[in-house]
Parts: structure tokens; sequence; C-alpha cells
């Protein structure tokens, strides 16, 4: 199939895609058909974790593998790792929360990131070393679309992927404010179904989560 995103990087990781899967793998041999699935469910950013040891070889399978996936690296923490992501052919790093020393690796990776924050003052330190596209992490635990919105007017240059705790339930309350562009969750990608190899499960969480596209008709 083709994709219907850019092939050169894009500029931010909020323009990929309003929802992105958040993939945690045991096993780097999943990553291609697990990637397909998800692609062929309408969801092609697709966030692989750093939290396992496969985390790496699944990015970089799915980056050889499956061209019509935009693939990145999730719960990036240190420059090595930056660097190492960027080598396995990652198009975009997100972070659960950042510092200096990250920022100024993810920047010198010439890769669009997504810098980590849950309280304001994180989000006003990023505004002011010039980044303005957030995650918001743990979105739920962190006080979820109420803090988001309440965010909204003192800050309205932030624009934020919330991410943790979302689901089919709350992912269109999320994406219905003005400050949100994408949504973030693991969702879509039940660790049971992975360890059944249950790609057609996958990719039909998959396709009802890329329906929530036009939910509201708020998405950008
Ligand atoms: C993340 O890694 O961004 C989140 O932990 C995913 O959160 P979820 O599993 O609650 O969707």
């Amino acid at each position: 199939m083709t994709s219907p995103l850019p092939s050169s990087p894009a500029a931010s990781v909020l323009d990929l895609a309003p929802v992105v899967p958040v993939v945690v793998l045991p096993d780097a041999s999943d990553a291609v058909p697990l990637a397909r699935a998800l692609v062929a469910g309408g969801l092609p950013a697709i966030e692989v974790t750093l939290r396992t040891p496969a985390g790496l070889d699944a990015i970089r399978e799915i980056a050889a593998a499956v061209p019509e996936a935009v693939v990145g690296a999730g719960t990036v923490i240190t420059p090595e790792q930056v660097a190492a992501c960027a080598a396995a052919g990652a198009r975009f790093l997100v972070s659960p929360g950042w510092t200096d020393v990250l920022l100024t690796a993810m920047r010198g990776s010439g890769l669009p990131f997504l810098p980590g924050v849950s309280t304001t003052s994180e989000v006003v330190g990023l505004l002011e070393r010039g980044v303005s596209e957030m995650k918001f992490f743990p979105a739920e635990a962190a006080g979820g679309t109420a803090y988001l919105k309440a965010l909204a007017s003192p800050l309205p240059q932030a624009r934020f992927c919330p991410t943790g705790g979302i689901g089919p339930d709350n992912a269109a309350e999320y994406l219905a404010l003005p400050n949100v562009a994408c949504v973030g969750g693991s969702w879509m990608v039940p660790a049971d179904a992975v360890a059944a190899r249950d790609w057609g499960r996958i990719e039909g969480l998959a396709r009802a989560a890329s329906y929530l596209r036009t939910a509201g008709g708020t998405c950008r």
C-alpha cells in the first residue's frame, strides 16, 4: 500500500499522524509483521520504545523492511540512544522527559523529536529553548484533558502529543483540544496479542484507532 506520509523526514512529529501506537516489543523478530499490521490498519507512524533490549533491532528491521511505516524511537533518554536510534533508521525521537543534554543530542540528530513534559515549568522551559511541540506524559496521571485545557490559555504556543493512560474511550476527548495534535498509546498493541502473534487483531485495533482521525473533525 502507499503511505500517505512524506518519504522525507517530517518537520514535526506532531504532523505524522493523529494516533501514534507505542510499541514495547520483547522479540525483534515480531517487528516487521507488527509494523505491517499497524500500517494496514491505517497507523503508519510507529513509536518503538527502547524499554526492551529488542527495541533498537526492531527499529532497524522496520526501517529496512517496511518503508511505508514511519518508525520512530521512544523512551530515548541519553545522547548515546539518540545516536544509536538515528543509525538504526529511526525517523523521529520521543522522550518521556527532557534535560538540556538530551535536547542538544536530539537537535543534533537532525530528526524531528518530541521531548516529554508533565509540569507547567517544564513546558515553559522547552518554550524558552525554542521547542513548542512536546509529549505530555504520563497524560492521565499528570492531569489529563483538564490540565491541557488549563494550559491552552496561558501557553497557546505549546502543542502536545499526550500519552499514558489513553485508550479508545478517551482518545477523542484529547484530540478535540486545540493544543493537542496527536495522541500516543499502546492500546492497539496489547501484549497478549503480540505474544500470540495475532496480527489480525492488532490490525483491527489499529483500524479502529485510525478512525479517530476524523472523530469530531478536529484532527490536524
Ligand atoms: C508511553 O510509553 O508513552 C506510554 O507509557 C504509553 O502509555 P499507555 O501504555 O498507557 O498507552
